[in-house]
């Protein structure tokens, strides 16, 4: 073939190519099967092998994900990524009603669209190419993660008409696509995703596109960035717009006349929801005339024309199977209420906390019964009631038992707790919870040794304690079950760096009665090492400000032990650390850091870590966390969807840093 011949059967298969995956991704209506788009596509992979020249950055073949990227780099929004206020009842929705109407009279329409539950990103093209894709960031500067939304199907990489323009949408994850991953992480014995949100933030934001590639992710497309010279008079017409372009809308959006219509159609949705093939958490609703969005006007974060009504907690039903024991590391004993795997919010449920007897009977639950089950701040599964007339009689009641289920001693219930408890010291469960909560991220945070590892290594013998730990070798290691020669040796090394953790994480991590990980804290600032604060009587303790009675009797009861005398000394012997390694108290506002007197306030969704993390290692570099935004905010850490403190930060003119910007800074 020719030159001139490969350049028209490119164009030739570009043309269908396009048109084929239109129809599969964006319309949803495949017109070939797949065997013959496959077919195309290979054939054009080859025709660009012999041809080189005749890649271009918008051929079908760059989907598959390219180079492995080093960073990702930093993007200013032309104008800036906004959020919205929120709505969480009709008497919220009514009250932005009457905002609306006060400011442009009675004669206009609101476009209701569904608020898809993934991550808001920014999509520029130039002359009908597209040449950038961001990540929201901060609203005003973004990360650049062009190379894995070229990935996403449902993204034309060229658009129908020669235009340049920037667009905004909702990449997310279908739920089918989460199932099938978190299926596949499971096997390999990885941590799967909460989420379909976390799932598509997470892969948007690998450096190896060629993974962004195997998700599945897809997009909605909801605005223009700069509707300036489209033309565009109405939000509906955009959306026309971009559907002409070749973008994926969503359809489910209508025009209301009034705000009683956008509550009913708010009802419908909500009812249509768990039928949908992707997550939403609400609908937004929108002002539909540009001309009177602008007389609305904005506030520092987010347009008065338009609000996010977002659904309450999603309600479903379930079986519930059985009601186990569990007992914790403190030896409370906690029913736990086994379901029948339902999905709520995004994850499959099978297990909530039923807490104590009394809240078993105060909902009158009985094993057998159907129930309603929600996520308590769409996080913990929780058990919302009865549902009785679906009762057949053969329900049966439950009763706590008399005894440990491990240990079998006597289970008493101390004055003034709802909760039984097993006082028995040597009771196996509450070693077990004890180890599984010595190894946890806030305490030793030692990776590997998930609860499923420190069950079996307490079953068969090999630790009996913490200290124990420490003398764990390759040879038993590698016994278990599930455990390859490269686990044992990350293991191992984790367990060894562990021995370097500052004194804090040892103090929470032995578990001392009411020493939360903060306390612990204050303690290994205060008495720097372990021998001072063995040795500290109880007003020494008490004199902290931050410690009350309660705690310093715990903690004077526990170092008397001389159980806890020997576990000290055997983990010193196996060169634990056991002093404080933080800034010291007087010592930090004058440390050089740049966090060192400041006064930092973290909001939004961090990704890059945990908000304990960054908490953590603020305050080590002399910065002190606060949970609100005044004016003696020094700075404010801004994550993905951060809400009303990012807002008031703005009003008071205070910095606003986004994640990428406090990893930088906390390297340095
Ligand atoms: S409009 C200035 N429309 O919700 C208006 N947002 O809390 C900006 N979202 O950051 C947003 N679906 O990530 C809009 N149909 C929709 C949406 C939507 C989801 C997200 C978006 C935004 C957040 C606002």
């Amino acid at each position: 073939m020719d030159m001139e011949a490969a350049q028209k059967k490119v164009q030739e298969l570009h043309e269908k190519l396009n048109r084929y995956s239109y129809d599969y991704y964006v319309l949803d209506k495949p017109s070939v099967p797949d065997s013959e788009y496959d077919r195309l596509l290979q054939e054009l992979i080859q025709l660009e092998e012999e041809f080189p020249g005749l890649k271009t950055p918008d051929s079908p073949t760059q989907r598959v994900g390219g180079e492995i990227l080093e960073g990702f780099k930093k993007v200013e929004h032309k104008t800036p990524m906004l959020s919205l206020g929120n709505a969480f009842n009709e008497q919220d929705l009514r009250d932005f009603d009457r905002r609306v109407r006060q400011a442009i009279g009675d004669d206009f329409q609101y476009v209701a669209e569904l608020k898809i539950d993934g991550l808001a990103v920014s999509l520029r093209y130039e002359d009908g190419l597209f040449v950038q894709g961001a990540t929201r960031g901060d609203g005003t500067i973004g990360e650049d993660i062009t190379e894995n939304l070229r990935t996403v199907h449902s993204i034309p990489l060229r658009l129908k008409r020669s235009e340049s323009i920037e667009v905004r949408g909702e990449a997310f994850m279908p739920k089918r696509s989460f199932e099938r991953l978190n299926e596949s992480k499971i096997e390999k014995g990885e941590e799967p995703f909460a989420n379909p949100r976390n799932a598509a933030a997470g892969s948007l934001r690998q450096l190896d596109p060629k993974i962004a590639a195997k998700r599945n992710l897809d997009i909605f497309v909801y605005g223009i960035g700069d509707l300036g010279d489209t033309g565009v008079q109405r939000q509906s017409e955009g959306l026309d717009l971009l559907d002409e372009l070749g973008f994926r809308t969503n359809h489910e959006r209508r025009k209301c006349e009034t705000i009683d219509e956008v509550i009913e159609l708010l009802h419908n949705m909500q009812e249509k929801r768990q039928s949908l093939s992707y997550e939403i958490d609400g609908v937004v609703i929108k002002v539909d005339l540009l001309e009177q969005q602008e007389k609305l006007g904005y506030t520092a974060k987010s347009p008065r024309w338009a609000i996010a009504y977002k659904f309450p907690a999603e309600e479903v039903m379930t079986k519930l199977i059985d009601i186990q024991l569990n007992v914790g590391r403190t030896g409370v004993i906690t029913p736990t209420a086994i379901l029948e795997p339902v999905r709520v919010a995004g994850t499959t449920v099978q297990r909530a906390s039923l807490h104590n007897e009394d809240l078993i009977r105060e909902k009158d639950i009985k094993i057998g019964d159907y129930v309603v089950v929600k996520k308590a701040g769409d996080i913990i599964p929780e058990v919302v009631n009865v549902l009785e007339d679906q009762r057949t009689g053969d329900e049966k009641d439950f009763h706590m038992p008399a005894e440990c289920p491990e240990c079998e001693s006597e289970l008493v219930r101390i004055e003034g707790e709802v909760a039984l408890r097993c006082i028995n010291p040597k009771c196996p469960a509450q070693i077990r919870e004890g180890l599984i909560h010595f190894v946890s991220r806030n305490a030793m945070n030692i990776d590997g040794l998930g609860e499923r590892v420190i069950a079996q290594l307490f079953k068969e013998g090999l630790i009996t304690d913490v200290a124990d730990l420490y003398e764990l070798s390759k040879e038993q290691l590698i016994q278990l079950e599930r455990m390859g020669e490269k686990s044992v040796e990350n293991l191992l090394r984790a367990i060894d760096r562990s021995k370097e953790n500052s004194l804090e994480k040892l103090l929470f991590g032995i578990g001392i009665r009411h020493v939360g990980s903060k306390a612990a804290k204050t303690l290994a600032q205060h008495f720097e090492t372990m021998d001072r604060l063995q040795n500290a009587s109880r007003d020494e303790i008490i004199a902290i400000s931050e410690i009350g009675n309660k705690m310093a009797d715990s903690i004077v009861t526990y170092f008397e032990k001389p159980e806890v005398m020997t576990l000290i000394q055997e983990l010193k012997g196996h060169g634990v650390n056991m002093e404080y390694k933080g800034p010291k108290l007087a010592a930090a506002a004058e440390s050089t850091s740049y966090f060192a007197g400041k006064t930092v306030v973290l909001t939004g969704k961090l990704e890059e870590l945990t908000r304990e993390e960054a908490k953590e290692q603020i305050e080590a570099l002399g910065g002190k966390v606060t949970g609100s935004v005044s004016k003696s905010t020094d700075l404010v850490i801004a994550g993905e969807a951060a809400g009303s403190k990012l807002s008031k930060a703005q009003e008071l003119n205070i910095e606003v840093w986004n994640e990428a910007r406090l990893v930088e800074e906390l390297k340095n």
